[in-house]
């Protein structure tokens, strides 16, 4: 399975860190904030990498990271998003790349304590409709947030202003390559971005959805500058990326 990662989006909400360089390069604790997906695809098993850029740094990706090897990464390939158009869009673009099979998307500004090693090798064993990962969260109407009934997921809404629960969807995302044809079908949100909450909704829809609880803490860094930090602080004080016993 091939994963693919986004890097780009504007990073407003930790302006005016990202006036001048893109949101996943900057600093979270003693490396930069891309280093933490991309570790966590290879320590979990998934070394051909997509890595969607965007904005007007997106030059700098290739300085710091090159061919991707220093990081475990067999295959590094770049592509470019020419507006942030939403998460779903810039999915899009992994299409070719994913050349018929399944995906694991995973956001650039996402970090864990654990690796995902588990939930890459089931949907791998059987790689049909879409998996995701939830975490508890003391602020759900930051996120996509999951209604779950048993071990089913019956509903996801995107920021909702009073949430029925505290289970968010985090960035990373398992699909079956069905993804790409129902991607085109979509059509902007209120907020005039392609909504992942939509894809998700429509193989929940279908009855192909699974997911998984995410173990150890989880944390949005590009969220604000609260959360930015506290990602930094985290990291300082138990690493992050751990393989699961
Ligand atoms: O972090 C988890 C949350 O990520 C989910 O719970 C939400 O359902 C999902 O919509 C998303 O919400 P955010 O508001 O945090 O998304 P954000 O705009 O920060 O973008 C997430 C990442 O995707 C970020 O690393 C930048 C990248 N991105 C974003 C957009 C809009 C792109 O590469 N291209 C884009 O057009």
């Amino acid at each position: 399975m091939k994963g693919v990662i986004l890097g780009g989006g504007t990073g407003s909400r930790l302006f005016p860190l990202t006036k001048v360089t893109n949101k996943h390069l900057l600093p979270v604790y003693n490396r930069p904030m891309i280093y933490y997906p991309i570790e966590c695809l290879v320590k979990s098993g998934i070394d051909e990498i997509l890595l969607v850029t965007g904005g007007e740094n997106a030059g700098d990706y290739l300085r710091l990271l090159g061919n991707g090897k220093e990081l475990g990464v067999k295959n590094l390939h770049y592509t470019y998003q020419e507006a942030a158009t939403g998460i779903a869009g810039a999915l899009s673009l992994a299409e070719d790349f994913a050349d018929g099979g399944p995906i694991c998307l995973v956001l650039g500004d996402n970090i864990l304590e654990y690796v995902i090693k588990k939930s890459v090798d089931v949907f791998r064993a059987r790689p049909e409709g879409a998996r995701i990962l939830l975490a508890q969260v003391q602020n759900p109407q930051a996120y996509g947030v999951a209604d779950i009934d048993g071990d089913r997921v019956v509903n996801i809404i995107e920021k909702p202003k009073n949430p029925k629960t505290n289970w968010a969807v985090i960035g990373i995302y398992f699909y079956d390559n069905s993804v790409f044809e129902y991607v085109k079908k979509l059509t902007p949100s209120a907020r005039g971005e392609l909504e992942i909450t939509d894809v998700n909704n429509h193989f929940i829809k279908a009855g192909k959805m699974a997911f998984d609880k995410v173990e150890g803490w989880w944390a949005d860094a590009g969220e604000n500058i609260d959360f930015y930090l506290q990602s930094c602080i985290r990291v300082s004080q138990t690493g992050a990326n751990h393989p699961v016993d």
